[in-house]
């Protein structure tokens, strides 16, 4: 798993669960994080996987993922991650979404994510998920992590941050990338 988020790991490595695929993280086996220069989550979903297949000799999988504010034009979408600073304090980045939100009335926004599965001779395949759903504020929920507490999926009256994990992984983003992977590599 080509990542160094423990969130995104763990939700990854419950995802595959059922597939007897023993997990190992980048940041486990002391992986560089490569910069993600991509224009797009595609571009540093591939950038990632393909890094941590060429330098392990092992299929990676990797997830590049963010919000999307529809009244930001899409920010902070790549830059999810960023929006917490160095410290990856999603508190500041989760008010700094509020502030630029402030006075607009459409809070719609969703979560995309692309997950790409690459091997060490640099094939690889991605494929892409997302999940649509409201800004809400005060942040509500302790569950899962980033921008979970102020996201209200669609047909829901629980955030992400209030849902059990397992409510999540029925519906995520994540979720959605990943059933399209299994469909076409596991089965
Ligand atoms: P990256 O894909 O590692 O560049 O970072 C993705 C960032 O998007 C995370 O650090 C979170 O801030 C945000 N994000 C992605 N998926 C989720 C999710 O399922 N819940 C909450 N925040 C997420």
């Amino acid at each position: 798993m080509a990542s160094h988020n423990g969130g995104k790991v763990g939700e990854i490595a419950h995802l595959l669960s059922p597939f007897s695929v023993e997990v190992v993280s980048a940041g486990e086996l002391g992986l560089p994080e490569p910069e993600e220069t991509g224009e797009t989550f595609r571009a540093n979903a591939e950038l990632k996987a393909l890094a941590a297949a060429r330098a392990t000799g092992l299929p990676a999988l990797a997830d590049d993922s963010g919000l999307m504010v529809d009244a930001l034009n899409g920010a902070p979408g790549i830059y999810s991650a960023r929006w917490g600073g160095p410290e990856r304090d999603f508190v500041r980045a989760m008010e700094r979404v509020e502030a630029e939100l402030a006075g607009k009335t459409d809070r719609r926004a969703r979560f995309v994510c692309a997950l790409t599965l690459a091997w060490a001779d640099g094939h690889c395949e991605t494929f892409e998920g997302t999940v649509g759903g409201v800004m809400v504020w005060p942040p509500r929920g302790k569950q899962g992590f980033g921008y979970d507490p102020v996201f209200q999926p669609d047909g829901r009256t629980l955030t992400f941050g209030e849902m059990d994990p397992g409510a999540k992984h029925a519906i995520s983003h994540r979720a959605d990338a990943f059933a399209k992977l299994v469909a076409a590599c596991f089965v």
